[in-house]
C-alpha cells in the first residue's frame, strides 16, 4: 500500500468536504484512522467482514478480540443489538457521546469477525464532532480498535498512529490531541447488575451515580465475557518499577540501587515534592491533575519507550476516578514484573 495520507481537520469547526473522503474510502473497504475524545480508532466499515479483516492484519491484533462498533447515535443500538435493558438505554441516554461502551447481545447481521464469534456486542457514541459528522456522511457503524500496533500504546495523536501504521491503512483524521487520553470504559449490560469489563474514561463513581451497584472483581467471569483481555498489554521494554504517589524515599531509593548497577534510569513523576531531584538519564514530568496525567501518559510512555532505558520508575497515582484508569494501565506496563 502506498503512504497513508493524512486529512488534517480542525475540532472546532470540522470541514465536511473533507470528511467525505473520508467516508468513502471507508464505503469502499478502506482503513480510515479517526480521532475520538478518548484515543484515536483504527475504522472500516462493520458489516464488511472483509473490511474489519484488514483491520486485524493491519494491527497485528489476535483474531479472538471483538471489536467496538461506534455509531453516530442512539437510535442506532437496535441496528446491530437486539434485547436491549432498559439499563442499558438508560446508561446510553445518560453517558453518550462518550467514554462509555456498552456490551448487548448482539444481532445475526454483525459479522462474526467483528465479534469474535461472541454472542455480544460492543457499542459506543463517541464524543468528537468530527467522527459524529464522519459516521453521520458513513450512515453506518464503523469499528474502531485503538489505532496502534497491537503490543504498543494506544495513540493520543495523529502521529502516534502514523508512526505505528503508515503505509497499512489509506486515512489518517487528525484532529489533534485526545481530550481523555485514556480508552473507554467497557460495561456489560447483559448482565445485571453491569460488570465492569475495563474501566476507562468514565469512572466506576460516575457510573454508580447513575445505577446503583456495578460489578468490577471477577477475573474469570471477565475473561469469560471478553476473552481478548487475556493477551499481553502494552508493556515498555525496560523494567518498570511503579512506586506510591509523592514517596520521596522510595524514589531516591530505587535512582540509588540501580544507578549503582550502572543501568539507564527513566522516570515520569507528578508531585512537585520529586520535582527538584536529580534523577534519572531521562525524565519527563507531567503536571499534578490526574486529567492531564491520563491525557499524557501513553505519549509519556511511547517517548521512554524510545529511549533504550533498562529501568522506568513511575510514580502512582491516587486510586479513584480517572486515577483507576490511569493505574490499572500502568499496572499492566508493569506487569511482566511479575
Ligand atoms: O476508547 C476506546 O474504547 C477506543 C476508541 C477508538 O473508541 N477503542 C478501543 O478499542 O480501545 P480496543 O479494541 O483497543 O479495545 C476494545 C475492548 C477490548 O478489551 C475488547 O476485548 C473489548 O473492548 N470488547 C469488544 N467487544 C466486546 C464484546 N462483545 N464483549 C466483551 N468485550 C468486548
Ligand atoms: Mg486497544
Amino acid at each position: 500500500m502506498p503512504a497513508t495520507k493524512i486529512i488534517k481537520l480542525s475540532i472546532e469547526n470540522p470541514d465536511a468536504g473533507k470528511i467525505k473522503e473520508a467516508a468513502e474510502a471507508l464505503r469502499g473497504g478502506g482503513l480510515v484512522a479517526f480521532p475520538t475524545e478518548t484515543v484515536y480508532g483504527l475504522g472500516a466499515d462493520a458489516l464488511n467482514a472483509g473490511a474489519v479483516q484488514k483491520v486485524f492484519k493491519a494491527k497485528g491484533r489476535p483474531s479472538d478480540n471483538p471489536l467496538i462498533v461506534h455509531i453516530a447515535s442512539l437510535e442506532n443500538i437496535h441496528q446491530f443489538a437486539s434485547l436491549v435493558s432498559e439499563k442499558g438505554l438508560q446508561l446510553a441516554r445518560r453517558f453518550w457521546p462518550g467514554p462509555l461502551t456498552l456490551v448487548f447481545h448482539r444481532k445475526k447481521i454483525v459479522p462474526d469477525i467483528v465479534t469474535a464469534g461472541l454472542e455480544t456486542i460492543a457499542l459506543r457514541v463517541p464524543d468528537h464532532p468530527v467522527t459524529l459528522e464522519l459516521l453521520r456522511q458513513f450512515g453506518g457503524g464503523i469499528v474502531g480498535p485503538s489505532a496502534n500496533v497491537s503490543g504498543k500504546p494506544s495513540p493520543t495523536s495523529a502521529e502516534h498512529v502514523y508512526n505505528d501504521l503508515n503505509g497499512k491503512i489509506d486515512l489518517i483524521i487528525d484532529a489533534g490531541p485526545a481530550k481523555i487520553g485514556i480508552e473507554s470504559t467497557v460495561l456489560d449490560v447483559t448482565a445485571d447488575p453491569p460488570i465492569i469489563l475495563r474501566i476507562g474514561g468514565l469512572s466506576r463513581e460516575d457510573i454508580e451515580k447513575e445505577v446503583k451497584e456495578v460489578h468490577w472483581t471477577n477475573e474469570t467471569e471477565i475473561l469469560r465475557r471478553s476473552p481478548g483481555t487475556r493477551h499481553r498489554h502494552y508493556a515498555p521494554r525496560a523494567y518498570v518499577i511503579l512506586f506510591p504517589p509523592a514517596d520521596e524515599e522510595k524514589f531516591r531509593k530505587y535512582i540509588r540501587q540501580n544507578k549503582e548497577q550502572l543501568k539507564k534510569i527513566g522516570s515520569i513523576t507528578y508531585s512537585k515534592e520529586l520535582a527538584g531531584i536529580e534523577r534519572s538519564s531521562f525524565h519527563l514530568s507531567l503536571e499534578s491533575s490526574i486529567e492531564h496525567i491520563a491525557k499524557n501518559i501513553f505519549g509519556a510512555l511511547r517517548e521512554l519507550d524510545r529511549q533504550n532505558l533498562d529501568v522506568i520508575l513511575i510514580e502512582s497515582v491516587e486510586e479513584k476516578g480517572l486515577g483507576a484508569a490511569v493505574m490499572d494501565r500502568l499496572r499492566k506496563a508493569a506487569f511482566h514484573n511479575g
